[in-house]
């Protein structure tokens, strides 16, 4: 469970100005679920996201994962922590002169794993992301959806129980987004793990999202159950009106045969 207590974010301009990215926010996400940040461009998604696992540092208010504070932590068990968490993000973020398999294996250095369960467990990770005949390949020679699936399998192999994912389809076609959209469904039904989404797509919300909210200049304006959608704001009035009469077969592409 992920639970942000009076968390808030306000950063200081080089020029004196300061900018309230997330004021002060309560937030619940239980255990198993995928949960949708929801909202426009500058709202404070990314920022909210970031504070999950305290790669923005909180201006205020605390950030709890299974009941652990992670606010204050040192660097040390700060680095412990972030094993349960691991992260993809829209332009994927892999390193370019490393191949896909030696780009998983990288998160596992980091996290100190020793180096021959290294290999065997980023092989499995590419597995599961059903790229293992591409361990040998480099970013550049990989498409989006691949790259993005490297991605999926680096955050996958240090088993983290949370999975943040910030726009992870939003520079991919609609095909591949939804390849993607279906793999992230698949890991929080098989392996229970907890998704949290930021996106401005209410398909990908809607597909995907057990609950949302809605951000609006850094406040939440809206609390969703997407199981019986009942916005409250001009905004998420807006984001559901947009999505009437979506299924799943109109609003998003069919997979190849
Ligand atoms: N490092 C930073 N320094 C100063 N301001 C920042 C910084 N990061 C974010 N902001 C500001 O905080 C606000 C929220 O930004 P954030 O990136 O969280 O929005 P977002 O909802 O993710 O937007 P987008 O959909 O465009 O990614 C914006 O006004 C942004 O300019
Ligand atoms: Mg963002």
């Amino acid at each position: 469970m992920i639970e942000l207590n009076q968390v808030s974010k306000r950063f200081e301009t080089a020029s004196g100005k300061s900018i309230d990215a997330l004021l002060p926010t309560d937030l619940t996400i239980p255990s198993g679920q995928v949960f949708g940040l929801l909202g426009f461009s500058g709202a404070g998604k990314s920022t909210l996201l970031r504070l999950i696992n305290r790669l923005e540092e909180p201006s205020g208010g605390s950030v709890r994962i299974d009941g652990q504070e992670l606010v204050g932590l040192s660097d040390g068990a700060l680095r412990q922590a972030r094993q349960r968490v691991g992260m993809i993000f829209q332009q994927f973020n892999l390193l370019s002169h490393r191949s896909a398999l030696h780009n998983v294996e990288f998160s596992l250095e980091v996290a100190g794993v020793a180096r021959d369960e290294r290999r065997s467990l980023a092989r499995e990770a590419l597995a599961a992301v059903r790229l293992s005949d591409r361990e040998d390949a480099y970013p550049a020679q990989l498409s989006g959806g691949q790259r993005q699936r490297v991605a999926i399998a680096r955050a996958l192999a240090t088993s983290p129980t949370i999975l943040l994912c910030d726009e992870a389809t939003s520079a991919l076609d609609p095909h591949t987004a939804l390849s993607i959209l279906r793999l992230l469904q698949q890991l929080n039904r098989e392996r229970g793990m907890t998704i949290v989404i930021v996106t401005h797509d209410i398909k990908v919300a809607s597909y995907l999202c057990q609950h949302c909210v809605v951000l609006e200049r850094g406040r939440v304006v809206d609390r969703i159950d997407m199981a019986n959608p009942q916005p409250q704001s001009l905004l998420g009035k807006f984001f559901f009106e947009t999505a009437k009469g979506w299924t799943e077969q109109t609003v998003l592409p069919q997979e190849e045969p």
